[in-house]
């Protein structure tokens, strides 16, 4: 079938199974895709959304095809627990990313400020994974340095040296440590309602992901200008966060009336594929 070129897709929210859509698209074309999928089944999205591990497999094959070289998937995913078993799809989900050629370069956490409600038996979940995976080795990357320095404005104690190769050390003289450094890969977030945005539409969906753990992604893996994509994109969280920091976007979500809640927020067209 022939391929359709990735302007076509730029800025619409696409209302199909992503399988599909992804399956018209030209490869190597992406440069980041941040997303959440459903988890097992958690939640009854619509009728439309049948998920599956083989409409999983369907997708992570499309993401390897369309994503450019050096792009970046970042993951966003937690497990069910089943009569007291946790399902591990998460892991599942990892492991077959590397089959199908990813490169797994992050295992990192979404820690959530709001945890799920208490449970008499287990501790408190308070965390999700955040995947991120790169056909090769990831072409864009800007940490971002907000942790702040214990000893900020301080001289370092010594003077600082170099190894050269000959194995000899070259003084460098004392540095000034600077206020802020780059942060762990243990992310927290406020979420929850009025929390992960303060777009009221936005929690006509059950399950949004923070308007800044986007952002911060969408920082740390792309430029301006690059093309972001959220094949699970529910209300459009991740179209408005890359139009606030001058990427292009697509969206593509199953549900008809998803869609629509993503068109309200983005002040948009929904597109029938
Ligand atoms: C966890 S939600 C994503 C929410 C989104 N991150 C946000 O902030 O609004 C997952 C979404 O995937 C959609 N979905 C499920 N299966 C799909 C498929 N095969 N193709 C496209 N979308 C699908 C669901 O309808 C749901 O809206």
């Amino acid at each position: 079938m022939a391929k359709k070129r990735i302007n076509s897709f730029i800025g619409r929210i696409i209302n199909g199974n992503s399988a599909e859509v992804l399956s018209t698209m030209e490869s190597n074309c992406v440069d980041l895709v941040v997303t959440s999928p459903p988890y097992d089944d958690l939640r009854n999205y619509t009728k439309d959304s049948a998920w599956s591990f083989d409409s999983f497999k369907k997708i992570a094959k499309q993401l390897y095809r369309v994503m450019k070289d050096g792009g970046v998937v970042v993951w966003v995913v937690g497990d069910s627990v089943i009569k007291g078993n946790k399902s591990l799809t998460s892991f599942k989900q990892a492991l077959y990313f590397q089959q199908v050629g990813f490169n797994m370069f992050d295992v990192m956490i979404y820690e959530k400020a709001g945890t799920s409600p208490p449970h008499k038996k287990r501790y408190f979940n308070a965390y999700e994974y955040m995947f991120v995976l790169s056909k090769g080795l990831p072409k864009t990357i800007h940490l971002i340095e907000d942790k702040p320095n214990k000893w900020a404005n301080h001289s370092t104690f010594g003077n600082v040296t170099r190894r050269e190769q000959d194995g000899s050390l070259t003084p460098k003289g004392k540095k000034v440590i600077k206020p802020f450094g780059v942060r762990t890969n243990i992310w927290r977030y406020n979420n929850g309602k009025g929390f992960a945005t303060k777009d009221k539409i936005a929690y006509e969906h059950p399950a949004i992901f923070p308007e800044k753990l986007v952002e911060d992604h969408v920082i740390s893996w792309s430029n301006e200008g690059d093309v972001v994509l959220d094949p699970f994109c529910g209300s459009g969280t991740v179209a408005k966060i890359a139009t606030a920091l001058k990427r292009q976007w697509i969206g593509i979500e199953i549900s008809k009336e998803y869609c629509e809640i993503a068109k309200k927020r983005l002040g948009l067209e929904c597109t029938e594929q």
